[in-house]
């Protein structure tokens, strides 16, 4: 099975960026522990801050893996283009967020790609991808 994490914008500064709702550990070192914990599933990890280049990268494996898992981060709550993109494809999607987006301000409450996924899972924390991962074997 082929599955891609997909990150959207200031993810690549977790363990940095506002520990106390993202915790302390770099997605690089939680990836590593991801790989180890599911090794009959081939994983990837894509990120960028950029949202064209998340849109192409759906585009590029949304017609061949088994699966993707989105973090769109803050273009959740803006881009109609990636949710166009999630809508677009044949890949199941699931949607992931490490903080509960629904106790946080209240334009975090607004998904654009939420329509178009398989499931959502938020709140978490970094565990979030470890469900997601582990809905797509069921
Ligand atoms: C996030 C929640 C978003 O509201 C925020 O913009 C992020 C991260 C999360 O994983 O909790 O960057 O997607």
């Amino acid at each position: 099975m082929r599955i891609i994490i997909i990150n959207g914008p200031n993810l690549n500064l977790l363990g940095k960026r506002e520990p106390d709702v993202y915790g302390n550990k770099t997605f690089e070192d939680y990836f590593s522990e991801l790989q180890f914990r599911f090794k009959d599933i081939q994983l990837e990890y894509y990120q960028s801050n950029i949202e064209g280049e998340l849109i192409s990268k759906i585009q590029e494996v949304g017609f061949s893996y088994d699966g993707i898992i989105l973090n769109a981060a803050a273009y959740t709550h803006t881009s109609v283009g990636i949710g166009d993109a999630v809508k677009a494809i044949s890949t199941p999607v699931v949607e992931v967020h490490i903080s509960n987006t629904h106790k946080r301000e209240d334009f975090r409450h607004v998904s654009y790609i939420s329509s178009g996924a398989k499931g959502v899972i938020l709140g978490f924390g970094l565990q979030s991808y470890d469900l997601a991962i582990t809905s797509f074997k069921n």
